[in-house]
């Protein structure tokens, strides 16, 4: 029997020793519940991982990771996720993370099928399109897959705040900022998108709902 994964086991003895000896009530603190400032998007690659990267803790970020970081209006996955974060929990920073390398922007540059996830990144070939005349123009491959999941990150931006559970909370007078980020892989640094809403002045009328408060 394969006995590799036993790893994870013993690192997790090792993880709540270390913890429990730092502060004897880390897990008593813990269990009592959650109260995350953070909402993170982003992306499944096994080398994003969230709290890791941003030097957060148990308790400090609510996590929905999928393929190459996509908001889709109509998953229910993630629009479970972002309406709990949001009404319940009342985090006060949703961040979409892209990253440099993605796998899952790369497949959707190029005209090769994989399965089902064909379906998920034919969202990012929508935002190719919409930014074709840009993203054609840069001859280098790697700079126009750099690009794309810049604007792959900031079209996932302007699609939360396209919808009307992020809407709803502006109405109520919640701040809740939405910010794009992406993080390069080859030097573990985020870096900041010129792209945040905290406001639905900040989208296109057709995407605003009237909201009765
Ligand atoms: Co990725």
């Amino acid at each position: 029997m394969d006995k590799a994964y036993q790893k994870l086991i013993d690192g997790n003895r090792l993880y709540a020793l270390s913890k429990k000896f730092d502060d004897p009530e880390y897990f008593k603190k813990l269990s009592l519940g959650q109260k995350p400032d953070y909402l993170w998007i982003g992306c499944s690659d096994s080398r994003v991982p969230a709290n890791e990267v941003t030097s957060t803790e148990s308790g400090e970020m609510f996590v929905h990771r999928n393929i190459a970081n996509v908001v889709v209006h109509t998953d229910f996955n993630l629009m479970s996720v972002l309406e709990y974060a949001v009404t319940v929990l009342e985090v006060k920073h949703i961040i979409v993370c892209g990253h440099f390398g993605c796998g899952g922007v790369r497949a959707a540059m190029g005209s090769g099928s994989f399965g089902l996830v064909d379906n998920w990144l034919r969202n990012i070939k929508d935002v190719y399109f919409k930014h074709r005349a840009e993203l054609d123009a840069i001859t280098d491959e790697d700079k126009r897959a750099d690009r794309l999941t810049e604007l792959n990150v900031i079209e996932q931006v302007r699609n939360l705040a396209k919808t009307k559970i992020v809407q709803a909370a502006w109405s109520q007078g919640k701040k809740i900022e939405i910010h794009g980020w992406v993080y390069g892989l080859n030097n573990g640094l985020i870096t900041e998108l010129n792209v945040s809403h905290e406001e639905k002045d900040d989208i296109e009328s057709i995407y605003r709902y009237k909201i009765d408060k």
